[in-house]
């Protein structure tokens, strides 16, 4: 782990590696290695360019900058849509419509047609250009309560199976014409080379020869073959190749972060999966949020436009990522002329669009953006809009397919699903031949995934982090222990669901179902890959049961291969179940016998990552030139293998566990963190210990008890006021958290109301600062209870604080008196239901 400098906050990392990285932006680029050429698999049409040409003629700049802004669903209103008639919109993770992002289909649909009349109800004259409307159906069109939940591609890529790949985007593409969405963000080409990334999960394999297989397929089952009459008609979609380029090899695995490898490794390695996207007539790219040698994708000439564009021969749009553009150095979210002259076409401007909008319409009539480049930018746009027929397609409603929402988790589409699962579970032990199960035992399933169709099936599932839903959320999707009953019932046995693995009745074998909690982007970042660092539960359940002599088949659960040496040790069998989805029945289809005793499916996944010996062992890929996996990339045990694993080795090196702190917790700073005190107008005294006080006074800091001894800390300000302050030792970047609408959450108490105006903030160095008035909050909470304050951690960047450098995550100032405690801080995911206090 040496080298590895990175700072945990919250959920979300604040990493101190980024900055590094930050100051590396400048540096020369070496120059590219050039791409090969790909070229469309589309004939030239010079009809339709003139067509484009035609229409380029009649549109005003407006009309062409309402083209290249992208807003979000969850931050506009129809009216708004009306205004601007904006050339696409997206729904991102946890954006439904009518702000619910559990809206039922139908909604959806009204919502696809009303956006539609918004933009092509104009009667003044103008070009009417039919609006796109994008989603992320990464794993189906999961973001739609009932629609089919197929694995995530990470289980996609074990099963090694291009046509099932292919209909896998059928399906998605249908639902998703189902309720008249036209565009998915999908699929991810990540070659994902450090499985720390959150992002694991979404990418096929750690090699290029896995996601060069699969991108074709995919891509061709969402748009349809190029060059037949299906291409992008009947119920088939825009498909996105992203992020382009490097996105799994960011230094460390931290998301959104800066991938150093050399030109050649970026094409060889990262870039695998283009050439033949852009073979199968890929019609979008999206930009990468990461940076490529210092150089942050969104403002990347040489890639956007040199490589992809000029050397491959790419003529469909690309698209930024989600503020990506804000990252750019001198861009800010509301504005980056940066992006769109590196060759961005379509912006993605979620909050932001309306001032991207206005700045860009600026930047186009003073030239900093030429008007040649906007209208090429327009063109990519109108191009894409017309092979996808948009111009002749009519109101979503009215397409075929639209409005059948039978199809929406059909038996047909869930048996496509069902059938992935079972193709992408990887058997890594089978001691004794333990399976399959005979499905006339008694079988006990515990663990707290056995029915937990939310946890099976992982982030960008409804919600953006695949959190807050019940199973009564999946109406078309079975839990693994519903489909081992299932199965145990028609053979003539018994399954029965025990979380916690007791039991009145000693089964005749238990299957133990656990593993990660769901989670999206840089949210699951992680320092190490060690299974649930400090926290035994799960091996207590496994070794519990086989203590009591009871046959123990452990399914794990998890977005990338992670260290479970010791699970591995206390289960008879252990399956590799990665992310299924929503068809849990695929599970028992795997590991329960028939009646016969036979198996009924064997094993058939093999290993698309390899998997780690050691916590310390990251990166480890296929090709390494030290490759020391516990399981190498294509392993995978079937029936007829012996299955037999020697004891392994639980130790951990002892530096590779850190604490995964958030601000404030359990009465302690992350390392290196410390309080300050200043009385107005005063110097900060650093408060070292736990307790400390202004040397006049007017201002102290103690620790006080809450849930345990000295957990929380209590600040009294005397009439003359000052500010207390959480510092830390080197600056952080929370400006993801910030960005993705975080929340701070603060428990507090107010032990004597403030006389005075209260201001919470953060600072980011000498004069620049965010803070937030709390006054009004302070005087109506309850004296001498316990409190929980929690705001959108983006008001502090609204009121002008740097989230990307944060050097005190915390003030507190106060003009008055006033005695406030505080017991926890932390940064969470959310989606935006807190707001700002005035
Ligand atoms: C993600 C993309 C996604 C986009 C829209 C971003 O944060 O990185 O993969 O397509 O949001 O939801
Ligand atoms: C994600 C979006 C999501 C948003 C949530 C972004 O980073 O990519 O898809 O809706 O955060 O706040």
């Amino acid at each position: 782990m040496v080298g590895r400098r990175r700072l945990k906050v919250a959920l979300g990392v604040a990493s101190l590696a980024t900055i590094a990285t930050a100051t590396g932006i400048g540096a020369a680029q070496t120059p590219g290695a050039a791409w090969p050429h790909v070229g469309s698999p589309l004939p030239a049409d010079p009809a339709m360019e003139k067509r484009i040409d035609a229409l380029l003629a009649k549109m005003s700049v407006e009309d062409k900058v309402a083209q290249v802004v992208q807003p979000d669903i969850g931050s506009l209103t129809m009216e708004d849509i009306r205004q601007y008639k904006f050339g696409s919109i997206l729904a991102g993770g946890s954006s439904g419509p009518n702000f619910d992002d559990k809206a039922p289909a139908p909604a959806w649909l009204a919502y696809a047609d009303a956006a539609w009349d918004a933009v092509t109800k104009r009667g003044d004259g103008r070009p009417v250009i039919p609006p796109i409307w994008g989603i992320d159906a990464v794993h189906g069109h999961a973001n739609i309560i009932g629609a089919t939940i197929f694995p995530q591609n990470i289980g996609l890529g074990a099963m090694r199976d291009r046509d099932l790949i292919r209909k896998i985007g059928e399906v998605t593409a249908k639902e998703m014409a189902v309720t008249g969405i036209d565009w998915d963000f999908s699929p991810t080409l990540a070659v994902v080379r450090d499985d720390r990334w959150g992002r694991s999960y979404e990418g096929f394999s750690e090699d290029p020869s896995v996601v060069h297989d699969y991108a074709g397929a995919m891509i061709e089952g969402l748009q349809g073959k190029a060059g037949t009459k299906e291409f992008l008609r009947d119920g088939k979609v825009i498909a996105t190749a992203k992020h382009f380029v490097g996105d799994g090899g960011t230094a460390n695995g931290i998301d959104q972060g800066d991938n150093p490898d050399t030109p050649e490794r970026i094409r060889d390695i990262h870039g695998a999966g283009y050439p033949p996207a852009i073979a199968a007539g890929v019609q979008a790219v999206m930009a990468s949020f990461s940076s490529v040698r210092g150089t942050k994708l969104s403002a990347d000439k040489d890639l956007l436009t040199g490589a992809l564009r000029d050397q491959m021969g790419f003529d469909g749009l690309t698209v930024g990522d989600w503020n990506a553009h804000g990252q750019v150095p001198g861009c800010t979210n509301t504005s980056c002329p940066a992006a769109i002259n590196a060759g961005m076409d379509m912006v993605m401007a979620p909050d932001s669009w309306k001032g991207f909008y206005a700045s860009t319409l600026a930047q186009v009539k003073s030239g900093e953006i030429s008007t040649t480049r906007l209208d090429e930018a327009v063109r990519r746009i109108l191009r894409v809009k017309i092979r996808a027929g948009m111009f002749e397609k009519g109101k979503p409603s009215s397409r075929p397919f639209a409005g059948k929402f039978e199809l929406l988790g059909s038996p047909e589409h869930r048996a496509v699903a069902r059938q992935a699962v079972r193709e992408s579970l990887v058997l890594l032990k089978n001691q004794g031949h333990v399976l399959p199960l005979s499905p006339k035992l008694d079988l006990l399933v515990a663990g707290d995934g056995a029915d937990n169709i939310s946890k099976q099936s992982g982030g960008w599932t409804i919600s953006w982090q695949g959190t807050g839903m019940t199973n009564a959320d999946f109406p078309h999707a079975q839990s693994i222990y519903a489909g081992i009953a299932e199965a145990a019932k028609a053979a003539g046995g018994s399954a029965t669901l025990s979380v916690d693995g007791s039991f009145t009745k000693k089964p005749g074998a238990a299957i133990v179902v656990f593993g990660e909690d769901p989670y999206a982007e840089f949210a699951g970042d992680r320092p190490t890959v060690e299974y649930r660092p400090g926290e035994s539960r799960d091996l207590d359940l496994l070794k519990k049961l086989k203590a009591q002599g009871i046959p123990v088949v452990a399914v794990f659960l998890s977005g990338r291969p992670l260290w479970v040496n010791p699970e591995l040790n206390a289960a008879d069998a252990f399956v590799a179940a990665f992310l299924p989805g929503g068809e849990g029945g695929g599970v028992a289809d795997v590991l329960l016998a028939g009646a016969d005793g036979k198996p009924r499916h064997d094993f058939r996944g093999k290993l698309s990552f390899s998997w780690p010996k050691r916590i310390d062992q990251t990166p480890l890929n296929k090709g390494d030139a030290v490759y020391d996996p516990l399981f190498a990339f294509g392993y995978g045990l079937t029936y007829t293998d012996k299955g037999d694993l020697p004891a392994l080795s639980e130790e951990r090196p002892a530096a590779a566990t850190r604490p995964d702190g958030t601000v404030f917790a359990r009465g302690t700073l992350p390392p290196g963190w410390r309080f300050d005190l200043a009385e107005q107008g005063g110097v900060a005294e650093p408060v070292t210990g736990n307790a400390g006080a202004t040397g006049r006074g007017g201002l102290r800091l103690s620790s006080v008890d809450r849930r345990a001894q000295e957990d929380a800390r209590r600040m009294v300000w005397g009439a003359d006021g000052g500010t207390a302050r959480i510092v830390a030792d080197k600056q952080i970047d929370i400006g993801r958290e910030s960005n993705a609408q975080y929340n701070i959450v603060i428990e507090y108490r107010v032990d004597a109301a403030p006389t005075g105006a209260v201001r919470l903030g953060m600072q980011c160095g000498a004069n620049c600062a965010g803070t937030v008035p709390i006054t009004g909050v302070l005087r109506a909470a309850p004296v001498g209870q316990w409190s929980t304050l929690t705001l959108p951690l983006n008001c502090f960047a609204t009121a002008g604080l740097d989230p990307r450098r944060v050097s005190a995550p915390l003030t507190l100032a106060s003009d008055g008196a006033a005695t406030l405690s505080i017991s926890d801080i932390r940064f969470v995911s959310a989606n935006g239901v807190a707001t700002c206090p005035r």
